[in-house]
């Protein structure tokens, strides 16, 4: 796997089994897993096991035959956007996701131009590799795109008010938009996750996405909206967390916790733009949307439904906050609480005027915390946000062992 092969903490964890909210390692130590979203209605949930059990002894083949499944799926999955007659293409990944999502933009447009922000990660193809700029990659950032600065309330306010502040964050949007017209490769694209996750889950100044929208609409480009990370009901209040901002998209994108871990991923676009590309292109996607894919994907939709769990996120979410809050009045360390449902930040600092970031406090939390049995992670510029994304199925219970333990950890190295 070679010496690069990207693990967690100084002391890479085994983990050999995953019930709920909880993850066993080698030794038999249960982990409160406050950290992956994959496995987004818990771990090895018996409907989707008993879904993926049940298809793949059934059929499993590739995607070139007709299947009752994969259409039902599809169809569930299309009326959850706001995009009229909207179609679905299904992959393996989110990286094929918004590859797709951008071949289809560019397509569609005639226009070349991409627009992501300055922190961003989208997938690792080729093209997106390149586009990424979070870190360092050996693709250079393209000619034909532009990073617009992530829009941090916490870092850039200086006591302007939010109309102000989100007209600031606009002009960024402008300014990219004018510089790719200028240089004749026109606007293809904004491709921009609508939390902002990997970028350090910022509050987002009200009517700053739907300018920056507007924005590109005028000039010719399309709105992909990467909900890979932040989707499928994390934000507890929609299913998309571009919808918290009343916004319709042109394309959204989504994946990780599409199958609760079984690797399926897609893309959602109006259906006259899906066929006219497909009359092209000739995609074909071997194993993406295959029966056991939709038989994973449609168990989780299910789930999400029969278990009210958006409105759990709610309840639960509002708790933790309420909780972390507190933690930031006791700790100076902890400056800035964010959150979007079942997606939560903390932001450390030092406790000097400028709030300087705090990465190595951050780090030390992320050990500490696993040392105490819960798994958490971090992200940012700075890598200093700490980052929780537990399962939709965690609990006020859950929630309490959590603040628990983050309380004496952040105890111990105050
Ligand atoms: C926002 C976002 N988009 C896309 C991707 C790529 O998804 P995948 O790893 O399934 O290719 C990621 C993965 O971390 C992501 O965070």
């Amino acid at each position: 796997m070679g010496q690069n092969a990207p693990l967690f903490y100084d002391e890479p964890l085994e983990l050999v089994r995953g019930e709920g909210v909880w993850a066993y390692d080698a030794q038999g130590r249960a982990y409160l897993d406050c950290y992956n979203n994959v496995p987004h209605v818990g771990h090895c949930h018996p409907r989707v096991v008993e879904a993926i059990q049940k298809q793949v002894a059934t059929l499993n083949l590739n995607t070139r035959y007709l299947h009752p499944g994969v259409v039902r799926y599809s169809e569930e999955l299309a009326a959850t956007v706001a995009i009229d007659d909207a179609a679905v293409m299904l992959t393996c990944t989110g990286t094929e996701a918004n590859e797709l999502a951008l071949r289809l933009a560019e397509h569609h447009t005639g226009a070349r131009g991409v627009i992501v922000s300055d922190f961003s990660y989208h997938g690792n193809s080729r093209q997106l590799a390149a586009l990424t700029s979070c870190f360092e990659t050996p693709e250079p950032f393209p000619d034909r795109a532009r990073a617009i600065p992530v829009p941090d309330p916490f870092r850039d306010r200086q006591g302007r008010d939010d109309e102000t502040l989100a007209n600031a964050y606009a002009a960024h949007v402008e300014a990219a938009v004018a510089s790719l017209q200028a240089a004749g490769h026109g606007v293809s694209a904004m491709l921009v996750d609508a939390s902002f996750a990997n970028e350090g889950l910022p509050d987002i100044v009200p009517g700053f996405l739907a300018k920056a929208v507007e924005i590109v609409r005028k000039a010719g480009g399309l709105v992909i909206f990467d909900e890979v990370q932040a989707g499928f009901g994390r934000t507890g209040r929609a299913m998309w967390s571009h919808q918290l901002h009343d916004i319709a998209p042109d394309i959204v994108t989504m994946g990780k916790p599409m199958g609760n871990g079984f690797p399926v991923a897609g893309m959602i676009a109006p259906r006259d733009m899906i066929d006219r590309f497909g009359a092209k292109a000739n995609y074909f996607n071997t194993f993406g949307g295959n029966p056991v894919a939709a038989a994973a994907a449609q168990a989780v939709l299910d789930v999400l439904r029969e278990e009210s769990l958006l409105e759990q996120a709610g309840t639960v979410s509002a708790h933790v906050v309420a909780g972390l809050d507190a933690l930031c009045e006791k700790y100076p360390a902890v400056a800035n609480v964010r959150s979007r449902g079942m997606f939560f930040g903390l932001e450390l600092t030092k406790p000097d005027a400028d709030r300087t970031p705090d990465p190595a406090m951050a780090k030390r939390i992320v050990e500490g915390m696993k040392a105490e049995g819960v798994l958490m992670g971090r992200i940012g510029r700075h890598d200093n946000v700490l980052k929780l994304r537990p399962a939709m199925i965690f609990e006020t219970e859950h929630a309490d062992i959590l603040l628990g333990r983050l309380d004496r950890v952040l105890g111990a190295l105050s």
